[in-house]
């Protein structure tokens, strides 16, 4: 199992590109499965995830390429089965995302129950409620979700009980193809809603009030082919620069979206960074200085990203002060808590949702562990500020978020190596 060696204490300095957005790509090639004709999706990430959702269409009987530029090329045009199987699914849960396109392209889905996962139950409830709004008839059975409409789904009003990106996007795919108009009520603003819905659109599909809490879809009776490129990654953008600030380094992103980090970059500014932004560019530039505290209370777009409360939590961990994290979108995403205070760092635990952080001058190098994708993101944040060498064990849940890693922390100037 491979781990990665961080030699912590080197101001981070210097350019990197940012990836394409893991949380956009994989529903987007996911809605590949609502129409026959040839898709071509640029600037996808090259991610274990998006190798997984690639297979797992693939074992659906889609045509699936990875062309000389790197773009994933799709043709839908038949399948052998409707299945996702639980083994693939158990492995990534965005797997979920194809059910809403078998059901309204097929009519038929048999999608494994995504199961929880280290941040928590994750229920699906969101996306059955309203899949049988549409007329699907939904039955579980042995851990799979069976889904079938007799004809097409029928839009409908949809009032969603809590805002669920996964659910917002199912739903949205499954009423592109649906007879009449769908409205969801309370439906996720994220970016990568907006970037799913531009890909729809591009399809010939008709969805407008993306990154509202309302959004229309009037179905259409089938949608073309189509390109589309992947929006920047803003959880990628936001973890490096968080890097710099507990490094006191400085970095330059290029190829990013600022406009969708509006949060992330007002509490790094409170942190005392000093940050200039352009069109598709940020620089954080932290002068050696330490952080300073800074409270946290995550919540659904535009507030704070819940995928970025562990990273600040290593900021504050190394902050000068004393602040409050609270985690208010899942139920069990402190597991990095744990580590750190391997690592040294000072943090109470209140209950399942908030921390208190005790900022400390320094972070001492230790073995730790990985948890979930963003933990091991702040173990990452951690080692490259402690003292001494940290051995993070378990990395393969970076490797599901994070485009070369290494590589780009590298060429800041880290000192990182993956050994097995
Ligand atoms: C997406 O997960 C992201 N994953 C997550 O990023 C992100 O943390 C999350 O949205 C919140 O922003 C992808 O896009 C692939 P939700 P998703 O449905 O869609 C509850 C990462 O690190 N809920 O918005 O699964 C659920 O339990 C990953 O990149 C229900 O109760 O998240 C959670 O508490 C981690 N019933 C809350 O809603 C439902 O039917 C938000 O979940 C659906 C969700």
């Amino acid at each position: 199992m491979d781990k990665l060696q961080i030699e912590g204490g080197v101001p981070l300095n210097g350019k990197i590109r940012i990836s394409g957005a893991k949380n956009a790509a994989l529903p987007i090639i996911a809605a590949s499965l609502l129409t026959e004709e040839p898709v071509n999706i640029s600037n996808s990430p090259h991610l274990h995830d998006v190798t997984t959702m690639i297979e797992l269409l693939a074992c659906l009987g889609v045509d699936v390429t990875l062309n000389e530029f790197m773009e994933v090329e799709i043709a839908a045009r038949r399948l052998e089965n409707y299945r996702a199987p639980y083994e693939l699914v158990k492995t990534m849960r965005a797997s979920f995302l194809v059910l809403g396109p078998l059901l309204a392209r097929f009519g038929e889905a048999e999608v494994s129950l995504p199961g929880g996962c280290a941040i928590g139950s994750r229920p699906v409830d969101q996306h059955l409620k309203g899949l049988e709004a549409m007329g699907a008839e939904i039955t579980v059975t042995e851990g799979y979700v069976c889904a079938k409409t007799s004809g097409r789904l029928v839009g409908c009003d949809i009032h969603m009980d809590l805002v669920t990106v996964g659910g917002t996007q199912n739903l949205m795919m499954a009423a592109t193809l649906a007879s009449g108009t769908t409205r969801l009520f309370n439906a996720a603003c994220e970016p990568e809603i907006v970037d799913l819905a531009d890909f729809l659109n591009a399809l010939g599909a008709k969805v407008s009030g993306q990154g509202t809490s309302t959004i229309e879809i009037v179905g259409v009776p089938r949608l073309h082919g189509g390109a589309h490129t992947i929006m920047p990654d803003r959880v990628e953008a936001g973890t490096y620069l968080v890097a710099a600030a507990v490094t006191g380094g400085r970095v330059h992103l290029r190829d990013v979206a600022p406009k969708t980090l509006g949060a992330v970059l007002d509490k790094l500014q409170q942190a005392g960074a000093e940050l200039t932004v352009g069109e598709n560019w940020i620089e954080l530039d932290m002068g050696g200085r330490r952080a300073k505290a800074v409270d946290i209370e995550t919540s659904p777009y535009p507030g704070f990203p819940t995928d970025m409360q562990a990273q600040f939590m290593t900021l504050n961990a190394l902050a000068d002060g004393t602040s409050t994290i609270t985690e208010n979108i899942f139920e069990n995403r402190f597991m990095h808590v744990h580590e750190m205070k391997r690592l040294g760092a000072e943090i109470e635990l209140h209950g399942q949702s908030m921390a208190v952080v005790h900022g400390v001058d320094q972070l001492k190098a230790a073995p730790v562990m990985a948890t979930d994708l963003r933990a091991s993101s702040s173990l990452v944040l951690a080692a490259l500020a402690a003292v001494g060498t940290t051995t993070i064990d378990r990395i393969y849940h970076i490797d599901r978020g994070y485009e070369t890693i290494e590589e780009k922390l590298g060429s800041m100037g880290a000192k990182v190596r993956r050994v097995s």
